[in-house]
């Protein structure tokens, strides 16, 4: 991206400005400025929610309000492409509603969801979709789209693809684990690959061998083997290895790209590097969780373990730096968080006595940024740059939203974060924005936190405190995968 700034100097008249939150001119003046590709000091001039110039001392004279972003650093607002908020899940519903996520998610620089619209079998998809509009309209405070979850690919479900691309649905997801619930077999799997192909959607896989799962989890429960300790011992990293070589494998058949989402382990990693090297068009996301916690939690006592019962589970300390280079050599694109946040008391709880009725899945989305900059851009991981891509462009370019989300460019929504690099904090559940009682994370030491979150020009967040309006979020209509997006010509 070039610098650019606005051809003619914007004249604006005196305006009384009521202030940040929802300022018609917003300046932000020089910051340091990090997008995927480049790193400058300038200012960024916004109206009415998009970004007008970027550039050197754009002092035009009129009353802007202004963010004096000296010491600070500017970045792309945050994409996290993987939310479940009210997802009806496992006999219970995720504490997180719209509301209270896109909140947790603001705060923690996140100006763009996208949540998994998820149909129950033998329902309409659209009806699905319907749902998830109610549950989201009015209650989200940043901008949000919808994947959807296939959990059936019957004529009537692939009869529905076309309506929800046109509706702005372009990708969807495929369950290979969750036997009897959420999984599809491999030939319905390629039933989704082909039409996706046709309508040029993306596809994303959770990959995890179910049989195997399934199996496991009947010998261990069967032997007694009922407590909270035994979920990582029922989804060896061997099962989402092999069911990733076979999403893979699929994928090339029906000659589609393909997204791997919530990769956990360095064997599943494998997979996507040598099919990467080998051409093929596999992206990868993974999470925080899977780059900082291990399978260590699974050793507390009692039943404490189960706050970090999630699907994958947490994998062997190993499996953390190949993550990591994944990320910084490219062949893992974004870090989404798969919130799917559900209280300890009142709901992990479902599960005493038997690990299979325990939730799965974690709270997460206010702590992506804060994490992946402590633990990935200070501590030397990750670049500045790639930092931008994996939260904030990649997503963007993925799915359909770039370059209106995931840049800084006129034109562009004026979604930004804004961090200070000195300042610290610590997670605590204290106080999280998360509707839970409990953090993943809990004592994260954090250096370099968001102090103000612009979504579409707004001033939303300031010092982890929303201070934006109830219920300002916009539903994102996103355009289909683009692969010249990432080097290859469209055909
Ligand atoms: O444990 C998880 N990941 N829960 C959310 C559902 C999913 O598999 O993404
Ligand atoms: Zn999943
Ligand atoms: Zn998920």
């Amino acid at each position: 991206m070039a610098k650019q700034v606005a051809k003619k100097s914007p004249s604006i008249g005196k305006t009384s400005a009521k202030g940040l939150a929802k300022a018609e001119w917003l300046l932000i003046k020089g910051g340091s400025i990090f997008t995927a590709s480049e790193s400058f000091s300038g200012d960024i001039l916004i109206n009415r929610g998009k970004i007008c110039a970027v550039g050197e001392n754009l002092d035009f004279g009129g009353p802007a309000e202004i963010i004096d972003a000296k010491g600070l650093e500017v970045y792309p607002g945050g994409v996290d492409a993987h939310t479940h908020f009210s997802l009806p899940f496992m006999g219970t519903v995720s504490a997180d509603d719209f509301e209270t996520g896109t909140k947790a998610a603001a705060c923690g620089g996140t100006t763009t969801i996208i949540d998994f619209a998820i149909p129950a079998r033998g329902q309409n998809v659209s009806k699905a979709v319907e749902a998830w509009h109610q549950k989201a309209q009015g209650k989200a405070v940043v901008d949000y789209g919808f994947h959807v979850a296939l959990v059936e690919a019957n004529e009537k479900v692939l009869a529905e693809i076309p309506k929800l691309v046109k509706d702005g649905i372009t990708s969807f997801k495929c369950f290979l684990a969750y036997k009897e619930a959420l999984m599809i077999d491999d030939a319905q799997f390629l039933e989704v690959l082909f039409a996706a192909k046709k309508h040029k959607a993306l596809v994303s896989v959770h990959a995890e061998n179910g049989d195997m799962l399934s199996w496991l989890m009947k010998k261990l429960t069967d032997a007694g083997k009922t407590g909270p300790q035994y979920h990582p011992v029922a989804h060896p990293a061997l099962a989402e290895g092999e069911a990733t070589h076979r999403a893979i494998v699929l994928a090339k058949m029906a000659e589609v790209p393909l997204y791997i989402v919530h990769m956990s382990c360095y064997e599943a990693l494998q997979e996507v590097i040598s099919a990467r090297l080998s051409g093929q068009m596999v992206f990868a996301e993974t999470c925080p969780q899977y780059l900082l916690l291990s399978d260590e939690l699974y050793q507390k006592s009692g039943f404490e373990p189960a706050k970090w019962v999630m699907s994958p589970p947490l994998r062997h300390v190993s499996n953390q730096q190949p993550l990591w280079e994944g990320l910084s050599d490219g062949f893992i694109q974004t870090v989404a968080t798969d919130h799917c946040s559900f209280r300890f008391k009142g709901q992990k709880d479902m599960g005493k006595g038997n690990f299979l009725k325990i939730p799965n899945g974690i709270p997460a989305v206010g702590d992506r940024i804060n994490l992946l900059y402590t633990y990935g851009v200070t501590q030397g991981r990750m670049t500045r740059n790639q930092f931008a891509a994996a939260i904030a462009t990649n997503p963007a370019k993925l799915f359909g939203l770039y370059p209106r989300k995931g840049s800084i460019v006129p034109g562009a929504d004026a979604d930004l974060v804004i961090i200070d690099p000195k300042k610290k904090g610590k997670i605590s559940a204290k106080t999280t924005h998360h509707n839970v009682d409990y953090s993943a994370f809990e004592g994260f030491e954090l250096k370099g936190l968001p102090v103000y979150v612009i979504s579409r020009g707004d001033l939303i967040a300031k010092d982890d405190k929303f201070i934006g309006g109830s219920g300002r979020g916009v539903y994102l209509k996103r355009k289909t995968f683009d692969p010249g997006e990432w080097g290859v010509q469209k055909g």
